[in-house]
């Protein structure tokens, strides 16, 4: 194992004198995780966001997560230690498309999954993440049309929970999409007496759903858990299973197994791996906090807009 601790001396000196903090997503590597105050899923970071009384965030995920983070905190300085770090579910929507569905839906009410740009955000009414879409779908006055975007996986997922009939953007992230019903077969046939925990933003989220695993009967799922990142920390945490697939991407298991050294946890699928949230190491974190880089700031007048749709959600999952 490399050792860091030099790194990391700098990256805490500098933290102090600078009055940073840094925040990571789940995904992240594990030495960027180790050298973060704060990891957690979409949600908690938007929230950890909001109460920080640092001066500069350094945001150790993806583009849309720092521009959330700055859209909260418009005061603070934050840093993506990489402008590189895009997410592929984000970009298969813009602020133009989006205008453009709403003109065919007039009065509907839009739901954006955070994973979406600062613009997106703006033409949107109510953000959500996967931990909380289906309290934010439900919380739609049931008289309204519901456009989600933009993943058809947690869209779909969102319907089913909520009984909602909702327009589904066809969207999809890359590294979750490739998570299909036959990975999980494999697994189980594998490790019978592991619990099955799969991001909702999986490929194979609909097909578990309605067939569940072995194409049963709609209703004959319950042993599969369907969790945001934060959701799977806490149910490994309290579950007294010793055994778990998980079905997301793998920089997950990193935490799962630092904070359960009793339990064992096998990825759904070895190589769902998110190119974009690696491009952040440990050497860039520290770079980025020596000569604050990257700065992503989001222009007062979409911030102010794509504000009221995080508030909303942040409102409804307080
Ligand atoms: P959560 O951590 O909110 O479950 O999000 C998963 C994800 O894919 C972020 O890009
Ligand atoms: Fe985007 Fe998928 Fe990477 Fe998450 S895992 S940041 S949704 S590309």
């Amino acid at each position: 194992m490399e050792d860091y601790s030099l790194i990391y001396d700098e990256i805490n000196r500098l933290k102090e004198e600078k009055n940073a903090v840094i925040l990571a997503h789940n995904y992240q590597l594990p030495e960027v995780q180790d050298a973060a105050d704060f990891t957690a899923d979409s949600l908690a970071l938007s929230q950890m966001a909001a109460k920080t009384e640092a001066d500069i965030i350094v945001f150790c995920g993806v583009h849309f997560m720092a521009e959330t983070a700055s859209i909260i905190s418009p005061r603070k300085k934050v840093l993506l230690p990489d402008l590189g770090a895009g997410c592929s579910l984000a970009d298969t929507i813009d602020a133009g498309q989006l205008r453009e569905w709403k003109r065919e839906h007039p009065g509907a009410v839009v739901v954006s999954y955070v994973n979406t740009t600062a613009e997106v955000k703006a033409e949107s009414d109510y953000c959500c993440t996967s931990s909380n879409a289906v309290k934010v779908v439900s919380a739609v006055p049931e008289d309204k049309e519901i456009l989600f975007l933009p993943d058809m996986f947690l869209g779909a997922y969102a319907a089913k929970v909520t009984g909602r009939k909702i327009h589904i953007w066809p969207g999809e992230c890359h590294v979750h999409a490739g998570i299909k019903t036959e990975d999980l077969k494999d697994m189980k046939h594998s490790h019978p007496g592991a619990e099955l925990i799969v991001h909702p933003e999986c490929g194979c989220t609909t097909n578990l759903l309605y067939q569940g695993l072995n194409g049963g009967k709609a209703n004959g799922n319950g042993h599969i858990k369907f969790l945001s990142t934060g959701g799977m920390i806490k149910f490994a945490r309290d579950s007294e299973a010793k055994e778990f697939i998980i079905a997301t991407e793998t920089g997950m298991l990193h935490r799962l197994r630092k904070d359960n050294p009793d339990k064992t946890f096998y990825p759904a699928k070895e190589n769902a791996v998110c190119k974009y949230m690696k491009m952040i190491t440990l050497e860039k974190v520290l770079r980025s906090l020596r000569e604050e880089i990257y700065e992503v700031k989001v222009p007062e007048h979409i911030a102010v807009r794509a504000k009221r749709s995080i508030d909303r959600m942040l409102e409804i999952t307080a």
